[in-house]
């Protein structure tokens, strides 16, 4: 995008979304039209957001490359700078430098089956994967999309949800349900024996808390996956964001560089460590 890859460029924030009580969508458009232009990204990739003054945040896009002229960051409220964010209005403006990253292996994976396992936020760089498999439908088989979270009202992308379960095979499942709760009660493992994948022609994406991948990626390889063919987003803290500091390692490879997503053969027991 730019030739200093430590520059951050302004970018407008056109919109909010309250998507659950702690988390919320931004809407950005770059100030500088061909800056805009040339955001080319995968799903899954990040970008480090900066609000000046405050400090700076990797957040995986959560919008489709297929949407032009602008793009989204879901945003969970945390600590230093996402709460400074979260005071911002619509019309504020932030910095932002990037794409950086490789993403999900959706190219790779085309003719094949889909299985997409979200937990918590981790729907976020999902959501950008879906959005793109659904926007080639025909360039893939079956997709199923399974996706947990404590509570019904902790659910992120209802519009989004709503649209995937009329095209996929969409299942949430919540810890504990609250009243009007009609879907799947328990945690994302208990949906496995709902997978209905041509398995050894499949690639399963996952992205969420540590602890969901230890136990997703043993069920997924008992009923078969090849450890090359899960594919996980790892969060890491961060610093330059492209491969220079050396911050960021899984053994040795750098997330911000070589990741955020990874094989399970890549990586294999880093996955559940946390940040
Ligand atoms: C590749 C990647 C993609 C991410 N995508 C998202 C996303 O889509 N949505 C989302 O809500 N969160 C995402 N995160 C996590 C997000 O970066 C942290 O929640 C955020 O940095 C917290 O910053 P803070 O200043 O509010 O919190 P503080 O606790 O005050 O953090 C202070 C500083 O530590 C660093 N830091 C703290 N936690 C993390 C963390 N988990 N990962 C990396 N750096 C951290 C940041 O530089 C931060 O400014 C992602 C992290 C990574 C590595
Ligand atoms: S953040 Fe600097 S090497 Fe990854």
């Amino acid at each position: 995008m730019e030739s200093n890859p430590y520059i951050p460029y302004p970018a407008e924030i056109l919109e909010i979304s309250q998507e659950s009580p702690g988390i919320k969508t931004y809407t950005l458009r770059f100030e500088d039209d061909k800056i805009q232009e040339k955001f080319n990204f995968n799903p899954g990739m990040f970008v480090q957001l900066s609000i000046a003054g405050v400090g700076e945040v990797p957040i995986s896009i959560s919008s489709s490359p297929t949407v032009d002229g602008s793009f989204e960051l879901c945003i969970e409220k945390k600590g230093r700078v996402t709460s400074a964010l979260f005071d911002m209005d619509e019309g504020s403006k932030v910095l932002v430098r990037g794409p950086y990253g490789n993403g999900f292996s959706l190219q790779g994976s085309k003719g094949k089956d889909i299985l997409f396992i979200a937990g918590g936020v981790g729907l976020a760089p999902l959501r950008s994967a879906i959005d793109y498999v659904h926007h080639f439908r025909k360039k893939y088989g079956e997709v199923q999309i399974f996706y947990g979270d404590k509570r019904p009202s902790c659910l992120l992308f209802q519009r989004c949800r709503d649209r995937w379960s009329k095209y996929f095979d969409m299942y949430s499942i919540c810890e504990v349900a609250e009243p009007g709760w009609t879907g799947e009660e328990g945690l994302v493992t208990d949906l496995m024996d709902k997978v209905s994948l041509d398995i050894k022609n499949s690639a399963a994406f996952l992205c969420g808390p540590p602890v969901m991948y230890k136990f997703v990626v043993v069920e997924l390889k008992d009923i078969g996956f090849a450890d090359q063919d899960i594919y996980l987003s790892l969060e890491r803290r961060m610093e330059c964001g492209i491969g220079k500091c050396r911050r960021c390692n899984v053994g040795n490879k750098f997330v911000c560089e070589d990741g955020p997503v990874f094989s399970y053969d890549e990586i294999g027991d880093y996955t559940d460590k946390e940040t």
